[in-house]
Parts: C-alpha cells; structure tokens; sequence
C-alpha cells in the first residue's frame, strides 16, 4: 500500500469509497491500526481520558500528546496522520495556533491538525494554520473540549437554532480552508443535509453515514471501562481479556505454575559449577 495523501482522500467520496478513520495513542495502536489496512489515523485528545486517565479532555498538554503522536507516528506507514491541538493549545492567538501546530507537524510528524469549533475565533485560528501551509482537519457538532459551554456532553443539531447553527459553521470551516469535517453527535439527517452542501469529505463520529467514520479506537476496542456514548459500537473485548491474561499470570505467579521449563535458560555445567565455587 502506498501512503495517503489529502489529494486521495479528498477524492475517494466521488468514487464512493468510505473514509476509515480511528484514533491511535501508541506504537502498538498506530501498529494495529496500520495492519488493519485504516486511511487515517487520529492522536485524538481522547487519549487524555483513555491512556492517561483523565477525566476530560482540557487537562492534556502539548507536550503530553506530542509523546502519544510522536508514538503513533513510529508505527504509522501508511496512514494519514491527524493530530489534535488540545485545549489551551490554540485559543489565545492566530500566533499560538501556528506554533502549536508548527510543534505537531515538526516534532511529531503530522499530516495534518484538527482544530474543534466553527466560531470566530476558531475560524480565524484555522486560517492561520492553513496559510501556514498545515492542512486542518475541522471538528463541529459535539466539541468535547467546549462541551461545557454546549450544556454537556450531548448531542447536537437537535434544535432549529443548533442546526442552523451547524449549517453555517460547517461552510464557514470549510470556507476557511479544512481538508475534511469530522462532525460528532449530531441527528443521521443533518449530517445528510450537511453532506450535500459541502465539497469536502465529511468524517462522522455519532453523525450517522458520511463519508467516512472515526471511532476512538479504546471504544471499539471494549478497552473503555463503564459506559460508552450511544454512538459506539464494541467490535472486541479487549479490556476484559486483558484483564484475564494479567489475573491468569497473577495466579500461575502465586501457585509457582509460572514459570515452568519451557520459560527457563539452560545453565551451561562450567558456569554452574563456576558459580557454586
Ligand atoms: O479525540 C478524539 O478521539 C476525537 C474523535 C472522537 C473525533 O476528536
Ligand atoms: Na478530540
């Protein structure tokens, strides 16, 4: 497989081909998710609740997601590689936002950044990054790092005034330059309308079809612990069987069943006897 480029994935709505898109926060992650053959790769801010065991996504700092995307980026061939901007990271200046996202792409190796919002500021911030010569993937509806200011972590696009709403940012994010749209928690039939006054790919997570899917990739996992959004769909157990290996290994440990011959060094005899003297 060759790599992706924003030229291919741009195209490949016209020719009908959904975008696979999970998110990645480790070489393992990156590894497996480069096998199973995904076009794009996400260091969501995700990875703040799901390996660093916060509890929102506005704690995590530059330097805490450049280590996952510099991670990720080890283990990714194929895949084009996004990279959020967590939050702080781009809300005080254009300035801020293009070294921020200068720091992903030089240190870190990514394709391209992922700026939440369609407001204003946000609008100006994704201008800046894109003249800045960084492609910016645009993320509207559910905005997890605002969620506050949205009422909660819920859907969207559920009133007239939201949907409007979501109309007019989604052009504007496009407007201002955005390669694709992942668009989150928003009614099946929005993300239609939405699709058919935009050119470009639309990503949807909770969004119903589109152009393409992401998925955190701890939720389809089943690594999350406790309840997942309505939107996730659990292809594996992974927590659990982690959880087993690790208790299984404990009990092997404590009844001296591990570790048994086939896991030991064979002693050369000079050196035992050596070792005995
Ligand atoms: O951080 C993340 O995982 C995301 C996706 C849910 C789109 O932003
Ligand atoms: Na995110």
């Amino acid at each position: 497989m060759t790599r992706m480029t924003l030229t291919r994935l741009t195209e490949m709505p016209a020719q009908g081909e959904p975008i696979v898109m999970v998110t990645a926060y480790d070489y393992p992650g990156a590894r497996a998710a480069e096998r199973a053959g995904v076009d794009m790769v996400l260091v969501g801010d995700s990875g703040a609740q799901t390996v660093l065991g916060y509890d929102s996504t506005v704690g995590v700092t530059v330097d805490e997601m450049l280590v996952l995307a510099r991670a990720v980026r080890r283990g990714t061939e194929t895949a084009f590689m996004v990279c959020d901007v967590p939050f702080g990271s781009t809300e005080v200046s254009d300035e801020q936002a293009v070294e921020t996202a200068i720091r992903f792409v030089t240190s870190a190796g990514a394709d391209a950044v992922k700026i939440e919002g369609g407001g204003e500021a946000r609008l100006s911030r994704l201008r800046a990054v894109v003249a800045a010569g960084i492609p910016v993937v645009g993320h509207i509806g559910l905005t997890p790092q605002t969620a506050v200011a949205l009422g909660g972590m819920r859907a969207q696009g559920r009133s007239v005034a939201s949907a409007e709403r979501l109309v007019d940012e989604a052009l504007a994010v496009q407007d201002a330059g955005a390669c694709c749209i992942v668009i989150e928690a928003v009614p099946a039939e929005i993300t239609e309308v939405l699709r058919s006054i935009l050119d470009v790919p639309l990503i949807g997570i909770g969004a119903g079809p589109a152009d393409g899917q992401v998925l955190v990739l701890h939720d389809l996992l089943g690594v999350t612990e406790g309840a997942t959004a309505k939107f996730v769909k659990q292809y594996g157990a992974v927590g659990d069987a982690t959880v087993s290996a690790i208790a299984e290994y404990a009990s092997e440990v404590r009844s001296a069943a591990f570790p048994s011959d086939e896991h030991r060094y064979a002693a050369r005899t000079d050196a035992l006897e050596a070792a005995r003297n």
